[in-house]
């Protein structure tokens, strides 16, 4: 059987409906009637089982070349009626420029960064530079260099976060441990630098405890000055500007005697609550104090030349002190629940 002019019947056919195309649809309906898998050529290369071996390849090689004519056709077509349509939506189509678009929602810093961007501001103004203290640390930096021993219950295995490593090089680090407060900041820039040192540790700090009113992690700053002559006029100084310039003009200082190992003598700093906050009284900021002589000597300087004072409070809680705020659950700061964190 001589399928050429067969063949090319349909290849004439083929050209002219699409030729006729008015539509992509159509198009489509076309390109399925003739190269479908059940369309016209697929039907006729059934039959070329009844040609002879002789003619069957230039039969197949011509099969080819009108499948391959009509794809081009096809495709040159698809692409005049696809830019037709694009044209005519567009001709069609009006943009309302008056229409309110939608804005993409935007975030802010969280408000206990943005505490710490407060708090360093406020310090650097004094002349502090801020310094991020190890949350992961040797057991000298945050305990052993404090004057804190061995029997402090803060060493405790049930109130700090200690790890199953020692340093093998330094036998004097002691255990690996997850910092409980920011005052190893003050270890490590006594080690690092040479007084005059006037800084302020800020990061995270962790402990045992989950409740209402404690987290697991939380932040903490530590400040520090270390020179000759620092005494506890300077204390009070910084604690009391900060208060001002945190707080406001109004609010008051008072001290209380306290104890902490690394402090002598050691003190706890109120402040007088606002108007705001309904009653007068006070409001536990946090802990301050002259380094103690041991810190000195750890750090390797000579107690009798060099004195230095220290302070450290909770981030978290002081931001809520000013704000006047009561978290019923210390958590929700940390639940990134936008209905809270939309509102700082
Ligand atoms: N490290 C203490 C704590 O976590 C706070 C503190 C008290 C820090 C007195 C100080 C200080 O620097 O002088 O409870």
């Amino acid at each position: 059987m001589d399928l050429e002019p067969t063949l090319r019947a349909i290849g004439n056919q083929a050209q002219q409906a699409i030729e006729s195309a008015k539509t992509l649809e159509q198009l489509e309906e076309i390109e399925v009637r003739f190269l479908g898998r059940k369309g016209e050529l697929a039907g006729l290369m059934k039959e070329m089982a009844s040609v002879s071996a002789e003619d069957r390849p230039k039969i197949g090689a011509f099969a080819n070349e009108v499948k391959m004519d009509i794809e081009k056709a096809m495709e040159k077509k698809r692409s005049s009626l696809g830019s037709a349509a694009i044209n005519a939506k567009l001709s069609n189509e009006q943009e309302d420029v008056t229409e309110l678009g939608t804005r993409p929602p935007e975030g802010h810093l969280h408000v206990v960064t943005q505490a710490i961007r407060e708090f360093t501001d406020i310090f650097e103004r004094a002349g502090f530079q801020r310094v991020r203290p190890p949350e992961v640390d040797w057991d000298w930096y945050a305990f052993e260099s404090l004057n804190m021993p061995k029997e402090h219950p803060a060493r405790d295995d049930w109130e700090t976060f200690f790890m199953n490593a020692l340093s093998s090089e330094k036998p004097r680090e002691g255990r690996m441990l997850l910092t409980p407060h920011t005052t190893n900041g003050t270890a490590h820039l006594l080690k690092d630098q040479k007084p005059p040192i006037r800084a302020i540790s800020i990061g995270k700090t962790y402990r045992r405890q989950i409740d209402l009113t404690h987290l697991p992690m939380f932040h903490q700053f530590d400040g520090m000055y270390v020179d000759k002559g620092v005494n506890l006029t300077h204390l009070l100084g910084i604690i009391e500007y900060f208060v001002k310039e945190f707080f406001g003009p109004d609010r008051k200082v008072r001290i209380r005697p306290y104890h902490f190992r690394f402090t002598e003598p050691s003190f706890e700093i109120d402040i007088s609550t606002d108007s705001r906050m309904g009653k007068n009284g006070w409001l536990e900021l946090g802990g301050a104090g002259m380094l103690h002589p041991n810190v000195i000597k750890a750090a390797g300087l000579d107690p009798e030349e060099y004195s230095g004072l220290a302070f450290g409070w909770g981030v978290e809680r002081t931001y809520m002190m000013k704000e006047g705020l009561q978290l019923d659950d210390i958590r929700t700061l940390y639940k990134n629940d936008l209905r809270f964190l939309q509102q700082f």
